[in-house]
């Protein structure tokens, strides 16, 4: 597409953001950018450096020259965190955990959010996350707010592990999403909510496919919400 709109997409974990988003980027010739692997990235970058999350000035010290990098690949998009391959890393229990955590603190937002800002200021982007139509772009070109209800959602993530061979119980699974939900819509900086102007799609009953053609038909049409 010619037109290089900024397309946000916000959401709770396994909500679909993502696999859409990544599909929806292919089909338009955007960037995707998944602002969830860079606190995850962050996340392990502390536990690395051994850094409590309590000591803000290491954390200070950490983000002032952290190295994120985001590079396309065509089985989906790699992480790089001091030039280091951290794809598979970051998507392991303890730092899904640690990332949410991360994620409360205000100097690991602000730091984030430049970053981002930056990676998209040229448009032609769609990056998903928890705040980026309400903080990181308020301005985008379209705000999509996607939900499921928590068993549809929990499924989803058992069954992508089961794929993968990795053994999870599903009712632990959705106890971690249901942490995870509390902890990112109850902090204190920029928490998970959707955008007064974001438009609701609830995944519950819908397939990756519809999901993709339904935002695809919304910014094909070209009226931008603005
Ligand atoms: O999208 P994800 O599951 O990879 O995100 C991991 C954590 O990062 C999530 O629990 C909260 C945090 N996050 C955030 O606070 N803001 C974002 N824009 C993206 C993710």
């Amino acid at each position: 597409m010619d037109i290089r709109y900024v397309i946000a997409i916000d959401g709770p974990a396994a909500s679909g953001k993502s696999t859409t988003a990544k599909q929806l980027a292919k089909l338009l010739h955007y960037v995707y950018i998944d602002s969830g692997a860079m606190y995850r990235a962050c996340g392990l970058k502390a536990l690395q450096k051994g850094i409590k999350l309590t000591d803000h000035e290491s954390l200070k010290e950490m983000l002032s020259h952290i190295d994120i990098r985001i590079e396309y690949a065509p089985e989906g998009n790699k992480i790089y965190l001091d030039n280091n391959d951290v794809s598979a890393r970051i998507r392991e229990a303890d730092i899904t955990r640690l990332a949410s955590e991360i994620a409360v603190i205000g100097i690991v937002r602000e730091r984030m959010v430049e970053l981002q800002r930056k990676m998209g200021e040229e448009g032609g982007v769609i990056m998903d996350g928890r705040d980026i139509g309400t903080v990181v772009f308020p301005d985008a070109d379209y705000k999509f707010f996607m939900v499921a209800d928590v068993k549809t959602r929990a499924l989803r993530r058992w069954q992508e592990a089961t794929e993968k061979d990795e053994k999870l119980i599903l009712e632990e699974v959705e106890q971690e999403l249901l942490w995870r939900d509390k902890n990112d819509s109850t902090r204190k900086h920029s928490p998970l909510r959707q955008a007064e102007d974001a438009i609701l799609i609830d995944t519950s009953a819908m397939s990756i496919q519809q999901q993709v053609e339904y935002i695809y038909q919304i910014v094909r049409e070209g009226k931008c919400m603005k």
